[in-house]
């Protein structure tokens, strides 16, 4: 095994003896207990996992949306666990992208607008050419001014890739991006995913119930018991 602090410098991503529960009607639920992860620049890395073992809830605590009662989080050599409201918020403007099942797009916005808020957000000036320059990379510069109402399930998700890749962050956190759309649809998104991701070099942690999907990464774990063991 190589020197631990060595992998540290390297990693993108570091989690070490993460813990997380929640109490339910008085009963303490333990869901993640001594989580160990990390995962490199550029690296695609998915996770599987049964229904309720965490997967969301540790995609939550990457995203400083949520943090651990044990342990340390650092996302790009930054320590999540000592991090201000501020900072959190920050940290989320610039250095992870979220991309969630059910799409979250705000609907009285159009593509176009909920793509260039997040740089509106960072004070980018050129917001609106880089968020019509994302849209047409995921084939939709010609629906830019549509409402999501106004789009298919597989053009959301596109919008909702977009937006969270404008701000071109370090990692991309997605939670089962095509689990709400018909398989062809879904794979087409998929590939997309995967070619800006390859594209901007950017880190990947994909949460997915397909194995075929999970296969496309470079490396695969399973969460299980609280913790993530790798997969051959
Ligand atoms: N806010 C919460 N309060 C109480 N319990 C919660 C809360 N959020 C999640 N849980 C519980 O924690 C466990 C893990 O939930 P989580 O959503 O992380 O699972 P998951 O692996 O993403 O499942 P799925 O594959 O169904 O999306 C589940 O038992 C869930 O009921
Ligand atoms: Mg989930």
């Amino acid at each position: 095994m190589s020197h631990p602090s060595g992998n540290l410098d390297k990693s993108v991503i570091s989690v070490v003896n993460v813990g997380k529960s929640y109490s339910r009607s008085g009963q303490k639920l333990s869901v993640l207990a001594n989580l160990n992860f990390e995962a490199g620049a550029a690296q695609t890395i998915a996770i599987t996992g049964p229904s309720g073992s965490g997967k969301s809830t540790l995609l939550g605590l990457l995203a400083g949306l949520d943090e651990p009662e044990t342990g340390t989080i650092r996302m790009d050599g930054v320590d999540l666990t000592n991090m201000s409201q501020a900072g959190l918020a920050s940290f989320r403007a610039k250095t992870v992208g979220i991309v969630f099942q059910q799409f979250h797009l705000l609907q009285t916005l159009t593509a176009l607008e909920n793509v260039s808020l997040p740089l509106e957000i960072a004070g980018n000036k050129a917001a609106e050419a880089e968020a019509i320059s994302r849209l047409e990379a995921v084939g939709l510069g010609t629906r830019a001014n549509h409402l999501p109402s106004q789009l298919s399930g597989g053009e959301c998700q596109r919008v909702a890739i977009a937006r969270a890749l404008v701000v071109r962050p370090k990692i991309l956190l997605a939670d089962e991006p095509s689990g709400n759309l018909d398989a062809k649809t879904g794979e087409h998104v998929t590939d997309l995913l995967f070619d800006l991701v390859r594209k901007d070099g950017t880190t990947l942690i994909l949460v997915t119930h397909n194995e075929e999907l999970a296969k496309r990464c470079d490396h695969r774990y399973q969460l299980r018991d609280g913790q993530l063991h790798r997969m051959l």
